[in-house]
């Protein structure tokens, strides 16, 4: 059952590839403005969760609501328009294009319905800004660092002005620093309204992130609760080994 002030839920998830079960029956909810971290060893089925809620594959079974709509299999673009976006696990901009024209595409203004084009600029700056990219406007990205192309991800996917962001590893392969400060921002994503869903390998760098964590393992849902609770979780701890949460 879903409410209206759901922004997502996912209700008897199951994805097979050809024998493997990556994801089964999987059932779980966003609740509106908090940051969820969703987190399970390699392999878990995490990225494949994003993928069908995103439309990118489609469920075997199972439904995924936005907003309390059924939007399963629902084409990518239109449940983008409809305010959830994604950052994939991995970098693809156009590799062609600058830092500037990778943002632009993904402009709201851009779409053929737009009212005007002309805020355009103003906007892609101060996401470039905010994402600590705006001297790297006119760069292509290969010449960014790793952090760097992470956080053109990220303006990318806010240009569509979502509502809810699912994040898919934002933190791998940064150092200390770039995690705090990406950290910081995903806290001012919030403050602003936008509910997230974090995905990490482990806890360690989600716990004083998150409200909420939901561990996967296997395809399947092993718990859900705070930080401390999911910590303390028996389950969650013989399902890891010591110190991998
Ligand atoms: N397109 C695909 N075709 C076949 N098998 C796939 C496909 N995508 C994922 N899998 C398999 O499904 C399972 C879950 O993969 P998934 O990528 O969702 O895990 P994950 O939790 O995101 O892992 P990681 O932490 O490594 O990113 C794995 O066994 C993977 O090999
Ligand atoms: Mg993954």
């Amino acid at each position: 059952m879903t409410s209206a002030d759901t922004p997502l839920e996912v209700e008897n998830l199951r994805k097979e590839f050809g024998g493997l079960v990556a994801v089964d029956d999987l059932s779980f909810e966003v609740n509106s403005n908090e940051i969820l971290g969703f987190i399970g060893p390699n392999g878990a089925g995490k990225s494949t969760v994003f993928n069908c809620i995103m439309g990118v594959l489609s469920p075997t079974d199972g439904s995924v609501y936005l907003h309390s709509d059924e939007i399963t299999g629902q084409d990518t673009h239109e449940t983008v328009n409809q305010g959830l976006a994604r950052v994939s696990q991995e970098s693809n901009p156009f590799e062609e294009m600058t830092v500037e024209d990778n943002i632009r595409i993904f402009a709201v203004s851009n779409s053929p319905f737009a009212f005007s084009s002309n805020d355009d600029e103003e906007v892609i700056r101060s996401l470039a800004r905010r994402m600590g990219l705006e001297d790297e406007l006119g760069t292509l990205p290969d010449s960014l660092p790793h952090a760097g192309r992470r956080r053109l991800e990220i303006a990318k996917a806010l240009a569509t002005e979502p509502d809810i962001l699912l994040l898919d590893e934002p933190f791998a392969g940064m150092n200390q620093a770039e995690i705090r400060d990406l950290s910081e921002e995903i806290r001012g994503f919030r403050d602003e309204g936008i509910t997230l869903v974090v995905v990490d390998h482990n806890m360690r760098g989600l716990m004083q992130l998150v409200d909420r964590v939901i561990v996967l393992n296997e395809g399947r849902k092993l718990a859900d609760g705070t930080p401390e609770e999911v910590a303390d979780d028996e389950r969650v701890q013989s399902a890891y080994l010591a110190g991998e949460v």
